[in-house]
């Protein structure tokens, strides 16, 4: 494929060309114009495609997380004061702190997470897959409505202490939260539908009903509460947004991770299927499928001050004060600088597997041990339960949104 049949210019989130196969048009960008300037993405906007200026820049601290608003530009100004309210709660997530007012967040986010051990949530998990497993019948079902839709977002609320019952509410308004931080443009109407969304949201959150569960389950959204680290405390707005930001970050994320790594998985021989079976191989194996199925796709940073940074090609960026820059972890993870056989799915692939699918630096993703381990009961359990199980052709369904990347719909079988 050239760049000329994949326009640079037309390149977006939420256009299906790119959506169904951004491989071939990141491995031609990281080749031929690894840091390029995007005219139409957010009014200019710096995309970077190189495993070696991903990791730098996610590391960067002239660069700033602080980009709650950046989805507003969409917006002529006189717009974006309309829905300004609903960037309070974003405003507050520690994902878009800087400093030492993200290192302070995120400690007190670390100490209230503590009581959740592997040796908790393993067998929790374990019995929520087998709950959803147990329903669906084997011969053909939709893995994703039936079992990777609903399963996250049980896992989260069960860790935060709330209903698990809540799961279809919690996926429809993360959703839209999602699809806002995801895209490269969204209508006004998605954002009007997503500030009631997230009014919902932080409602379920605050509730008093959710407070006294989570009290009595010694839950997350409770631990945010309850603990001071060095006599801070989260006020209630910012316990609110914490767990909404857990919410956010993470069910969407694993929904599209079980379903692409089983599209992955279906092209693999049973044999080394296997390796997701036992305690010796599962790890390096799990490494692997996050590094090729990765659906967040992007690292998102804004510059925090006037300067120029210079790319792995020589590229020299003139970097202005707020201008937002994206960082393809999708493309860095393939990178060949990095990676032997880099389009190749290898379970065995030796650890450390360097993928940078959970970011690097600061802000690494709070919820990597919960994605690990949620991923490899999911895997486990499906290919246990049924070693042929496969993606028998079909018309793909795609999320229209590369930011979550993954798909709304997967047909399975459990037939040789
Ligand atoms: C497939 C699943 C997931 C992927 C691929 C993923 C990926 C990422 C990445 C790339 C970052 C770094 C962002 C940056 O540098 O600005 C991040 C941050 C974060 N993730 Fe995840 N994530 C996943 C699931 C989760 C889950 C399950 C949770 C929580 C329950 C979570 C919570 C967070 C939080 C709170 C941050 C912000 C950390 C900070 O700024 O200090 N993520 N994630």
């Amino acid at each position: 494929m050239s760049l000329d049949v994949i326009s640079v210019d037309d390149f977006s989130h939420n256009q299906l060309d790119y959506i169904e196969d951004p491989f071939s048009f990141y491995t031609l960008m990281r080749e031929r114009r690894p840091a390029h300037l995007s005219g139409t993405i957010f009014g200019g906007t710096w995309l970077m495609f190189r495993y070696a200026d991903c990791a730098r820049l996610m590391k960067d601290e002239r660069l700033s997380n602080a980009r709650s608003a950046v989805p507003l530009r969409f917006l002529p100004a006189e717009q974006r004061e309309e829905f300004a309210d609903m960037l309070d709660i974003y405003g507050r997530w520690l994902a878009f702190h800087d400093g030492a007012e993200h290192t302070r967040n995120r400690r007190q986010a670390n100490r209230s997470y503590v009581p959740f051990t592997d040796e908790h949530l393993e067998p929790r998990i374990q019995r929520l897959v087998d709950g959803l497993l147990d329903q669906v019948d084997p011969n053909g079902f939709d893995l994703i409505s039936q079992f990777a839709f609903p399963l996250p977002a049980m896992v989260i609320a069960d860790v935060l202490g709330v209903p698990v019952e809540a799961h279809a509410d919690l996926n429809r308004w993360t959703d839209d939260i999602a699809h806002l931080f995801g895209s490269t443009s969204v209508s006004v109407e998605h954002l009007h539908r997503t500030r009631e969304s997230t009014r919902q949201l932080a409602d379920f959150l605050a509730s008093e009903d959710n407070a006294r569960l989570s009290r009595a389950e010694g839950g997350l959204l409770h631990q945010l509460r309850e603990i001071s680290v060095r006599g801070h405390r989260f006020s209630e707005r910012d316990v609110v947004a914490q767990a909404a930001l857990l919410l956010f970050a993470g069910v969407a994320s694993i929904r599209y991770l079980i379903g692409n790594c089983v599209r992955a998985l279906t092209d693999v021989p049973t044999t080394e299927r296997d390796l997701l079976l036992h305690p010796g191989t599962v790890a390096p194996a799990v490494e692997e499928l996050l590094r090729m199925c990765t659906p967040v796709s992007f690292v998102g940073r804004v510059a925090g001050a006037d300067f120029e940074y210079t790319a792995s090609d020589g590229t020299v960026l003139p970097l202005r004060k707020g201008q937002p820059l994206l960082l393809y972890v999708a493309s860095a993870n393939r990178d060949p600088e990095v990676f032997d056989r880099p389009d190749e799915l290898v379970l065995d692939r030796p650890l450390p597997n360097r993928h940078l699918t959970f970011g690097i630096g600061r802000h690494l993703c709070f919820g990597d041990p919960l994605v690990r381990q949620t991923t490899r009961i999911a895997l486990s359990s499906l290919y246990r339960r049924w070693p042929q199980l496969h993606v028998p052709p079909q018309e793909a369904n795609w999320n229209n949104n590369l930011g979550f990347h993954g798909f709304t719909s997967l047909r399975v079988t459990s037939g040789g």
